[in-house]
């Protein structure tokens, strides 16, 4: 199975060190062999032996790495548009989930979801995804709060996997919220007694929802102790509602990654900074309020990645090209900063170095965007998709 691209009116390869940082070549082939990238670079260069391979015709248009979505929630049955117009009239995410509304309510509402109903609302959520051009995405537990129900989640995200062409990285978010029924201290107790043993086998990383009205940060440095002695890669939801020291915990720990960021510092950023944690951005979950302080985090060295959290509470995002133009909009990220980060720096937050970026024997994920530069993203916001995806050299 060998493809030839031409006419690539401008390949994003995210190359290290690139000036431009996304390293840009204009008018670029690029050829793929058994699933990886093998040739890329000028048309004008392109070796005679790659020349009588199957050809796709990009016809001037931009070739960039597939979307690496580094943080959802996409497993989850019910909707919560109601409540989100509750919040939009005034109501607090808080409020709303201290009165037993908010997450408790997906919860039930997945409960309530035979497996197959659940599994059919979320293969088509990926595969919407995947139509948008991702072609990695990380789905987290979270919407179980029972051990056999978090299994049940962690099952349901892995068979997206194995049914589309999508890949799948799982993470266990059990520590999501404290159930209605127990103490924070008594749950706390479960997951690690009880809920880590078994759902790491299930899982990559484990998470944690730091937060006022959820989990503090002793709770969090507690359980993610324990993850990572059952092999687990950890992650944060950090600062997202209040500043609560999630950050520091997240550098403390040398975790992969700390996530949405709303409300971290200069110190944060330092911190994050200097332990190599990946900064997730999440602009969908920040609308209407202050966003993340991308360029701070930015001008302090922190690696930055975007991703969508796509779930039905504080961002019902499936387009990472949204993402993209969210991510210059409205925190003032450059085009070129948003697609990095959509791509190489999805790949780095889940420690997937093959991928997220255009090299020999990297893995084939490629997007042909329906325009000439990765700038349109931003520049013309909401109306640049994909015209092709490509998972592992196959045009889907
Ligand atoms: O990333 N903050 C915690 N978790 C999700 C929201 C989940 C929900 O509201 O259902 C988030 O924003
Ligand atoms: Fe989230």
């Amino acid at each position: 199975m060998s493809l030839l691209l031409t006419g690539i009116g401008e390949l994003v390869t995210n190359a290290t060190g690139s000036p431009d940082l996304v390293g840009s070549i204009n008018d670029a082939a690029l050829a793929v062999d058994e699933g990886t990238i093998v040739w890329f670079g000028q048309a004008s260069d392109l070796p005679d032996d790659l020349r009588d391979s199957d050809t796709l015709d990009c016809e001037g248009r931009a070739v960039i790495p597939g979307f690496v979505d580094c943080h959802t929630h996409l497993v989850f049955a019910g909707d919560r548009a109601d409540e989100f117009a509750r919040r939009l009239g005034g109501e607090s995410y808080e409020d709303i989930l201290a009165a037993g509304g908010g997450i408790h309510s997906t919860v039930a509402a997945t409960a309530a979801a035979p497996t197959l109903e659940l599994s059919r609302l979320s293969t088509d959520r990926a595969l919407r995804m995947l139509g948008h051009g991702t072609t990695t995405v990380e789905i987290k537990s979270g919407y179980g709060l029972e051990t056999q129900a978090e299994v049940r989640m962690l099952e349901v995200a892995a068979g997206i996997g194995s049914a589309t062409p999508l890949d799948v990285v799982t993470t266990f978010l059990g520590a999501h919220v404290v159930p209605t029924a127990t103490t924070s201290e008594d749950y706390v107790r479960l997951i690690v007694d009880e809920m880590l043993p078994a759902c790491a086998p299930l899982a990559q990383s484990c998470d944690v929802f730091c937060d006022e009205g959820a989990f503090s940060v002793d709770e969090a440095r507690t359980i993610l102790m324990a993850a990572r002695h059952a092999g687990l890669e950890l992650r944060l939801h950090a600062e997202q509602l209040a500043h609560t020291g999630a950050t520091q915990l997240a550098a403390e720990l040398g975790a992969a990654s700390a996530d949405h960021l709303d409300n971290a510092t200069a110190a944060d950023a330092a911190a994050l900074a200097a332990a190599g944690t990946v900064g997730v951005l999440l602009p969908g979950a920040s609308l209407g309020q202050a966003p993340a302080p991308a360029r701070l985090l930015a001008e302090a060295g922190v690696t930055l990645a975007v991703a969508t959290d796509c779930n039905p509470g504080t961002s019902n995002v499936e387009s990472m090209p949204l993402i993209v133009a969210l991510a210059v909009h409205e925190m003032g990220l450059s085009p070129a900063q948003a697609t990095w980060a959509a791509t190489r720096g999805g790949a780095t937050a889940l420690g997937l170095d093959d991928r997220g970026h255009v090299s020999a024997g990297a893995v084939a994920d490629l997007v042909v965007l329906d325009a000439p530069s990765h700038v349109d993203l931003s520049y013309r916001p909401g109306s640049v998709e994909p015209w092709r995806v490509l998972k592992a050299g196959v045009v889907l």
